[in-house]
């Protein structure tokens, strides 16, 4: 049988004693595209929080192994060291570091990790410069500080940018395509496609079937109430644009009083 590559099993995780997420499988195959939707609240964000690592969050059981290696309880940095990356639905400002300096220190930071040396200023400015092309982000952004000022579609292109650099394995978008104009969307969509390769694989949190047009998901999952619910293929998106959410209550509903 062949193994995902990220497989969650029976995750139950806690925010300040409060249980959000429960009983929640996942298998995110290598190389795939997967979406996840669901309703607000349903738990999506704090997923992906869960995959990263995130302090704030307590997984009380269940285990997320990536590579076949368990990382339930690995810090935020081994886990983006493995291949994780997460783009984050509220990206945060970095007064005082520059976009060229960040993206520096994260790719030096993974280098590192591998056991291989800083890169060179030269293959750093021909690399970046290919990013910031990939995710059409103009030059003179390189010098400006990071997210600071920067509007809520150059923070997602920055997210990209990112993507572009570190190349993960497996990404995680979290509502990459929120607030973003026709323009914009296209340009992060086709950069994410760009991306995905048999190597890359994404998670991509969204709730509308927009971005999935030009982003095929080979798989869609579909959370509630703090757990995955339904799975299928993209048939399942235009049938949650064109229900809502709904019936999957009725259906979860029914099947509980069983
Ligand atoms: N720090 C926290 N303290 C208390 N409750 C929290 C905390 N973080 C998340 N929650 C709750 O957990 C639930 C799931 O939140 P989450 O952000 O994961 O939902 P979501 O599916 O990403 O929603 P959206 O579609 O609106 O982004 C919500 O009810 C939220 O209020
Ligand atoms: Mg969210």
């Amino acid at each position: 049988m062949k193994l995902a590559e990220l497989e969650i099993r029976n995750l139950h995780v806690s925010v300040e004693g409060k249980e959000i997420l429960r009983d929640l499988d996942l298998d995110v195959e290598k190389g795939k595209v997967h979406a996840l939707m669901g309703p607000n609240g349903s738990g999506k964000s704090t997923l992906a929080n869960a995959i990263m690592g995130h302090p704030s969050l307590q997984v009380t059981e269940g285990t997320i192994v990536f590579k076949g290696e368990d990382m339930t309880e690995a810090g935020p940095d081994e886990r983006s060291r493995a291949g994780l990356f997460m783009a984050f639905q509220y990206p945060v400002a970095i007064p005082g570091v520059s976009v060229s300096k960040f993206l520096r220190m994260i790719l030096n930071a993974h280098r590192e990790a591998r056991g291989e040396e800083q890169i060179k200023i030269k293959d750093f400015a021909r690399t970046a410069q290919e990013a910031m092309e990939l995710a059409n982000i103009p030059k003179d952004f390189s010098s400006r500080y990071l997210n600071d000022g920067f509007s809520g579609g150059e923070k997602k292109r920055m997210e990209l940018l990112q993507l572009a650099l570190l190349r993960p394995e497996i990404a995680i978008l979290d509502e990459t395509d929120s607030g973003l104009d026709i323009d914009a969307l296209r340009t992060v969509a086709e950069g994410v496609n760009k991306l995905v390769g048999p190597e890359a694989g994404i998670l991509i949190i969204t709730h509308y079937q927009r971005i999935l047009h030009t982003v095929k998901p080979d798989f869609v999952h579909v959370m509630f109430e703090g757990r995955i619910v339904r799975e299928g293929g993209p048939e399942l998106v235009s049938r949650l644009e064109e229900k809502g959410y709904g019936w999957i209550r009725e259906e979860v509903e029914a099947g509980a009083s069983v």
